[in-house]
């Protein structure tokens, strides 16, 4: 079974088909799908959809660029969200220096807010690092994110950053951005990580993988992740499905 471990099926994409295309996931192998929040008004919508679907989970959290009228009050909500039993983490938060929508200091406060939440609540995290590498590393460094562990999403930096987020004890995941002609960098970093640190997901809406690039995306399209892995691993299809779903359930301590 497949396990999306990053998705977004609370956005206005969904609108006319969220449950239909849900309930279509189960038939298509797609076994596990982590749904993740970016907003403080995501997050209800995020917790309504894992309440309904046994196979949802959740995460909470606010994206960098959601967090200029972030306060205090918003964090003690979320940490009282995490008190459901389907909410498996903090997230996605993080840094985003391509959109620079949110000055960044205040991007920052609210990155390193999050991550103590994650410790105080010891949950693993799910970063959103956008062109702030050297920002974002550094304040994983220095907040311990190793007490928590959690996933590197969208993976975009270099062999040598991973080197460090694997000493982080972290899980690096990869989308469509995987499957695209242009990918060396990404493929090379596929390469040089190994299979049981590695998690696959969609980002869906966004991100969609060849042959569907530029398309709606959705979890449906996943296989062509593990397909693309597969390749690059040299392994069987099967197995890069297997090691990514054990992989993503152990890092969200998903049991079943
Ligand atoms: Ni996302």
């Amino acid at each position: 079974m497949l396990f999306d471990s990053h998705a977004h099926y609370n956005d206005s994409h969904f609108d006319n088909d969220r449950f239909e295309i849900l309930e279509s996931m189960q038939e298509n192998n797609v076994g596990y799908i982590m749904n993740i929040s970016d907003s403080m008004k995501s997050v209800l919508k995020v917790l309504d959809i894992a309440k309904r679907y046994s196979f949802v989970y959740a995460s909470v959290g606010v994206h960098p660029e959601e967090t200029a009228e972030l306060c205090e009050a918003d964090m003690e909500l979320l940490e009282e969200y995490t008190k459901n039993p389907k909410v498996k983490a903090i997230g996605e938060i993080g840094l985003d220096y391509y959109w620079d929508s949110v000055p960044r200091d205040v991007q920052k406060k609210w990155f390193v807010r999050q991550i103590e939440l994650a410790k105080k609540v010891n949950l693993p995290v799910v970063i959103h690092d956008r062109d702030a590498h050297g920002d974002c590393m550094d304040i994983l460094r220095s907040e311990n994110v190793r007490d928590v562990g959690g996933i590197l999403h969208c993976y975009s930096g270099s062999v040598e950053m991973a080197k460090e987020i694997l000493d982080f004890g972290m899980y690096i995941a990869f989308g469509g951005t995987l499957t695209f002609k242009n990918a060396r960098k990404v493929r090379e970093v596929a390469e040089y990580v190994p299979l049981d640190r590695i998690v696959i997901e969609t980002d869906c809406p966004y991100l969609a993988p060849e042959p569907h690039r530029g398309k709606r995306n959705s979890s449906l399209y996943i296989h062509y992740v593990a397909e693309k892995l597969a390749e690059i691993k040299g392994i069987s299809y099967e197995e890069a499905e297997r090691v990514t779903c054990r992989n993503a359930k152990r890092c969200y301590r998903i049991e079943d």
